[in-house]
């Protein structure tokens, strides 16, 4: 199974499934590692990793629709089965998701669907819960809305900050997302399995 990776920022989610792959305990091709801006420490993991990369500053298209055109030509070169999104902080429109039916994954630091989008762990304290957490999720037009496919709670702690809970969240997010990939690649050999069998 084929994965593109795409990062907005430090990619420590990304480095996990990078070491997963690393040690064998996830059996996948990181095919690709794409940006939407350049000069992310998530690039530059995947680089010395020896993973190719590619950036898409959107920055530097007139407008929203030619970047995602842009993106989706990008990650489509690198011929993946699943596109996941760790830390990707853009949200992808229909050609995108047109072109990857299904096929694009996305993990947020929260139990969805309370607290999505850009700050589910600052919105999550403030709002005083005593459980959090992180889900696995297909991805689609909307914040945070698709599909659930994973979830794991995380007690907050009374002395908790935004940053502590969000990386005792990360781990639980890390684990989730290489066993959701593990589990999709497993499903992906028995169809393989079946398909030649018949
Ligand atoms: C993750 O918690 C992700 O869900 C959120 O940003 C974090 C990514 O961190 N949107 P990193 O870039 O993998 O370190």
């Amino acid at each position: 199974m084929r994965i593109v990776v795409l990062v907005s920022g430090t990619g420590s989610n990304l480095q996990a499934v990078i070491d997963a792959v690393a040690d064998g305990s996830l059996p996948v091709t990181i095919a690709a590692v794409g940006a939407d801006r350049p000069g992310t420490r998530g690039v530059e993991r995947a680089a010395e990793a020896g993973i190719p990369t590619f950036e898409v500053d959107f920055r530097q298209y007139p407008d929203r629709a030619e970047w995602n055109r842009a993106l989706t030509d990008a990650v489509a070169a690198a011929e993946p089965d699943y596109v996941v999104s760790s830390g990707f902080m853009r949200i992808l429109d229909q050609h995108f998701l047109d072109r990857f039916p299904n096929r694009y994954l996305n993990t947020h630091p929260a139990l969805l669907p309370s607290f999505p989008g850009a700050h589910g762990v600052r919105d999550a304290l403030a709002h005083g819960v005593k459980v959090t957490g992180c889900t696995v999720m297909v991805a689609d037009a909307g914040v945070d809305t698709g599909p659930i496919l994973a979830q794991a709670a995380v007690a907050v702690l009374p002395e908790d900050t935004e940053d502590t809970l969000h990386e005792r969240i990360k781990v639980e997010e890390r684990r989730l997302l290489i066993e959701t990939l593990a589990g999709l690649s497993a499903a992906a050999d028995t169809t393989a399995d079946t398909t030649a069998g018949a």
